[in-house]
């Protein structure tokens, strides 16, 4: 899909590289439920992050997109301290698809509108976007009473229709029955394959081995591994990661 127009696009462009130092997130109850975490997201392709519930990865991913604020540490977007101005350049799915009280055509338009395009502009975006997700179809069904797998495919082409820099994914599949999550996968490889970069979380293994170039492993809050996903793969060096890819529990 072409840019979505002109200086304005030019300026919002930049989030990338995100640098986080020393990323801590404090509980209420004081417990470091992130730990001294330092990432640096740049380059291309799928980042997979990986670990057991619990160990933080929805919150390194709200922290990572602004949403959420660290306790303690250093975030930057394109070396801004804060989002202001190029917030747009980011795409957000949830596990449980959020879809507005409207029609798949409308959930589209809706994005745009927010961007500031025409409302032909908006529809001609949309329907082109729609079409390439195979999804053209349902444009004029009620979103809410799609089936979970076709919610997940809107929501996904909804994030995309903006032609963000930077994708962030929470278990988009973790809900879906595997025809759906072929399908999304199939989404997943087609952003990256367009340039967007991904970020992608999932305890599931086989999802990470069909998808990632560079893996993030958390356990416990804590950053344990950080590389390229063959060599994750071929042998990973943390216990518990170990475990994890060997399919044992890991709390
Ligand atoms: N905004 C928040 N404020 C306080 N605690 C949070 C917040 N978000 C998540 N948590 C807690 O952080 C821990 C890690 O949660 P989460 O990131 O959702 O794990 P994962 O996605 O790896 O399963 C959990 O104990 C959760 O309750
Ligand atoms: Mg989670």
């Amino acid at each position: 899909m072409q840019p979505l127009d002109g200086d304005r696009h030019a300026l919002e462009r930049q989030v990338l590289p995100i640098v986080a130092e020393g990323t801590t997130f404090v509980g209420t109850e004081g417990q470091r439920l992130l730990d001294q975490v330092d990432l640096t997201i740049a380059g291309s392709g799928i980042l997979v992050v990986m670990g057991p519930n619990g160990a933080g990865k929805s919150l390194l991913l709200r922290i990572l997109t602004g949403l959420v604020p660290i306790t303690h540490g250093k975030i930057s977007w394109a070396g801004q301290s804060s989002l202001v101005g190029n917030v747009r350049r980011i795409g957000f799915v949830f596990q449980k698809p959020v879809m507005f009280r409207r029609t798949v055509m409308e959930n589209m338009t809706f994005v745009l509108r927010q961007f500031g395009l025409s409302k032909d502009d908006a529809q001609h975006r949309a329907e082109r976007a729609l079409i390439d997700a195979d999804l053209h179809h349902l444009s004029d069904a009620p979103a809410r009473r799609l089936s979970g797998g076709e919610q997940q495919r809107v929501a996904i082409a909804r994030a995309r229709v903006i032609d963000p820099e930077i994708l962030f994914l929470d278990e988009p599949t973790a809900h879906l029955d595997p025809a759906s999550t072929a399908i999304i996968e199939k989404m997943i490889l087609d952003a990256k394959a367009r340039g967007t970069r991904i970020i992608h979380v999932t305890h599931d293994l086989g999802q990470a081995k069909r998808l990632a170039d560079d893996i993030v492993f958390l356990h416990l809050g804590k950053l344990v591994e950080h590389g390229n996903a063959e060599t994750f793969f071929a042998g990973p060096k943390s216990k518990a990661a170990q475990a994890f890819v060997a399919g044992d529990l890991v709390i």
